[in-house]
């Protein structure tokens, strides 16, 4: 059934071209769309805005005009030849509707979705941050509750273990296998206290303002001369580039802690001759630290199960607890562990901390 209330509507505009595209009929929306009275309209070409096309007496044109007149509306034109009974074009038909509610609704739409986007990966963001820290937290727990009963045994072993080696002279084979025992009751015991630090809660409550480049410079100063006199890690350099005003509320020791196993697990990636170089920075609301070496790097799976508890490469050298307790003091600091690596590169490890900007 043919209706004719779209044409009848005011809200469109329509206008009747000759064959020789003069106008011959337009309705009175179509005079308010181009700001002209009908009189003026009649017998007069289509405003040159819209003629910006050539159009062949067969077209049928379909368009939007963008942002077109005077009050910045856009408007779709629907354009299309009519015929006599002899099958000649005798003119067009056009047709004018106002899509500009439509378009800002199309936009808004838009401008919410993308909102939604990102609300929905800052959700996905902050799921995977509670799944994170519920696990550490639940191995917090565990660890509590064998660290007791296992740190009893230790005791008893290396107990016995003392009270075996008074009895003993200096130099017997017996007394270096009890040595033995002895050391590795001690790694024991500090395998536990470690564990036990993963989960520790959070005591923001002691938290002062710390400045990260004390935090730097304490630990710098402990561990190079070590590594020195040691022997180990004797290729390694390690230079330091400060930006003033580092400042995070925080515990000091569990700072330096972090810092002393990432700056150790990079000297151990570096074979021979390296660099490490740790910096600080601040900005938009965040003090940053980032320790960057020339060592071996990390293969994927490596990243992947960094922070994992007892992951290690490091074989019986290794715990796999240095950097599930760096992550863990992180998040106690209510920042976030960040690491780029690259195999035969090196890697980059980035602390990323809320800046405090208490000056006390
Ligand atoms: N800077 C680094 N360069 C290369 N590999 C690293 C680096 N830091 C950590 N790793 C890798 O991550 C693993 C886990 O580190 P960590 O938790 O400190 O445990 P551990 O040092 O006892 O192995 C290491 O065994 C090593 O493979
Ligand atoms: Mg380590």
């Amino acid at each position: 059934m043919i209706t004719l209330r779209n044409i009848d509507s005011p809200q469109r505009g329509v206008i009747i071209l000759d064959k020789d595209h003069k106008i011959s009929f337009a309705n009175r929306r179509a005079s308010e769309i181009f700001g002209v009275a009908i009189e003026q309209l009649i017998g007069s070409d289509l405003p040159g805005a819209v003629l910006h096309r050539e159009m062949g007496d067969e077209d049928i044109v379909e368009e939007v005009l963008e942002s077109w007149c005077d009050q910045g509306a856009t408007f779709h034109r629907y354009s299309t030849p009519v015929f006599a009974a002899d099958g000649v074009v005798s003119g067009r038909v056009e047709i004018y509707s106002d899509i500009t509610a439509r378009r800002m609704l199309e936009e808004e739409i838009l401008e919410r979705n993308t909102e939604l986007a990102e609300l929905n990966a800052a959700l996905g963001e902050a799921q995977e941050q509670l799944v994170h820290s519920e696990r550490l937290r639940t191995l917090g727990e565990m660890a509590a509750g064998v660290a007791h009963d296992i740190n009893n045994v230790l005791g008893i072993i290396l107990g016995n273990a003392q009270l075996a080696k008074r009895k003993l002279g200096e130099d017997s084979d017996v007394r270096r296998s009890i040595d033995a025992i002895e050391l590795a009751a001690r790694d024991g015991a500090e395998t536990v206290h470690r564990l036990r630090e993963i989960g520790k809660p959070v005591d923001s409550a002691s938290y002062k303002a710390v400045d990260l480049n004390d935090i730097v410079n304490d630990v710098v100063r402990g561990a190079v001369p070590a590594w020195k006199e040691s022997g180990l890690h004797d290729g390694v350099s390690v230079e330091t580039n400060l930006a003033p005003g580092c400042r995070v509320l925080g515990n000091a020791a569990e700072l330096r802690e972090a810092l002393a196993n990432v700056l150790m697990n990079a000297a151990q990636a570096i074979e021979g001759k390296g660099n490490i170089s740790i910096s600080t920075s601040i900005g938009d609301g965040y003090a940053l630290m980032t320790i960057k070496d020339t060592g071996l790097g990390m293969s994927e799976e490596t990243l992947e199960r960094l922070f994992d508890p007892f992951f290690t490469t490091r074989g019986a050298q290794g715990t796999g607890l240095g950097m599930s307790m760096v992550d863990a003091i992180v998040i106690r600091h209510g920042g976030k562990a960040m690491v780029d690596s690259e195999e035969g590169i090196g890697t980059e490890v980035t602390f990323c901390f809320p800046a405090c900007d208490d000056v006390d």
